[in-house]
């Protein structure tokens, strides 16, 4: 029988909100934990592969590829960067072009499924998936293809509003809600009455606690170890902590293995 693979993107609308940083940490966390995995890098500034350590100079042949490229055997391997043990990387280049390619099609449904179908011969438990901010075809096209979202939050007053876009884009996608697996509070900021604040309103936004994780701290060894391309897990046990309770909910909330 063939294994199960749990696909999730990590989405929001709004930039900025730590997306590629929980991306990459739970892609690693995961990976740290045994599982095969596979983080895919969908934004073009890249900084996925870049808090991995990786630049456009590491790779030839991106995502962009494999849309615009005709099923040739063997492409999605080429694209492939081996990151850390069981963690490959699939990098990104031209998004603006794979939206423009994405805009020809009559529906983007299954696009993805069709494009990465590869992936699925490669044995991964999980795929990650780091999104660019706003709505875009791209987005479009992730959010069909994902088993489930984690949504990353800010921990400041508009971010925490901006929360209803992201059900608004949803349902005019026409894709049910209950797709948010996980929604992590970020930058939490202990010290200022104004984060306890904004994670309460987060917590009354969001009818269902089930959905929440810890919020992880507003650390600069956080931003730092992105800086020098590695994960807190090589650089801060403190924030590596944090992590793998989070890593824990993703595999606790594993689409897939619902019922
Ligand atoms: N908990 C945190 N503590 C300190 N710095 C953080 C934390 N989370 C993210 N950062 C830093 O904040 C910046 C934005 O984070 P990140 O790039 O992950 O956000 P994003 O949502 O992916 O942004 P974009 O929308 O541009 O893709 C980065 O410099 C990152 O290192
Ligand atoms: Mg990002």
């Amino acid at each position: 029988m063939s294994k199960k693979m749990t696909k999730f993107a990590v989405f929001n609308n709004k930039g900025g909100v730590g997306k590629s940083t929980i991306a990459v940490h739970i892609a690693h966390g995961l990976a740290l934990d045994g599982y095969k995995v596979l983080l895919i890098d969908m934004d073009g500034q890249n900084d996925a592969s870049l808090f991995l350590g990786f630049t456009s100079q590491d790779y030839k042949k991106t995502f962009y590829d494999l849309i615009v490229g005709r099923n040739k055997t063997r492409l999605l391997e080429e694209c492939l960067i081996h990151a850390r043990d069981n963690l490959d990387l699939l990098p990104s280049s031209y998004v603006d072009r794979i939206n423009t390619e994405l805009f020809r099609l009559p529906s983007i449904n299954l696009v993805l499924e069709e494009k990465l179908k590869d992936v699925e011969s490669f044995g991964y438990d999980f795929v990650i998936m780091d999104c660019g901010p706003q709505r875009s075809k791209v987005n479009d096209a992730v959010l069909c293809y994902a088993d489930g979202l984690i949504i990353p939050v800010q921990l400041q007053a508009a971010s925490v509003r901006a929360v209803g876009n992201i059900y608004e884009y949803l349902s005019d996608m026409r894709l049910n809600t209950d797709r948010i697996k996980l929604i992590v509070p970020n930058m939490f900021d202990q010290r200022t009455n104004d984060s306890k604040e904004n994670l309460a309103l987060l917590k009354e936004f969001v009818s269902n606690d089930h959905l929440l994780t810890e919020p992880i701290p507003r650390r600069v060894k956080i931003a730092e170890a992105g800086k020098l391309g590695k994960t807190v897990f090589e650089y801060d046990d403190e924030s590596a902590q944090q992590f793998l309770s989070i890593v824990k909910k993703v595999i606790s909330r594993n689409a897939r293995e619902e019922p």
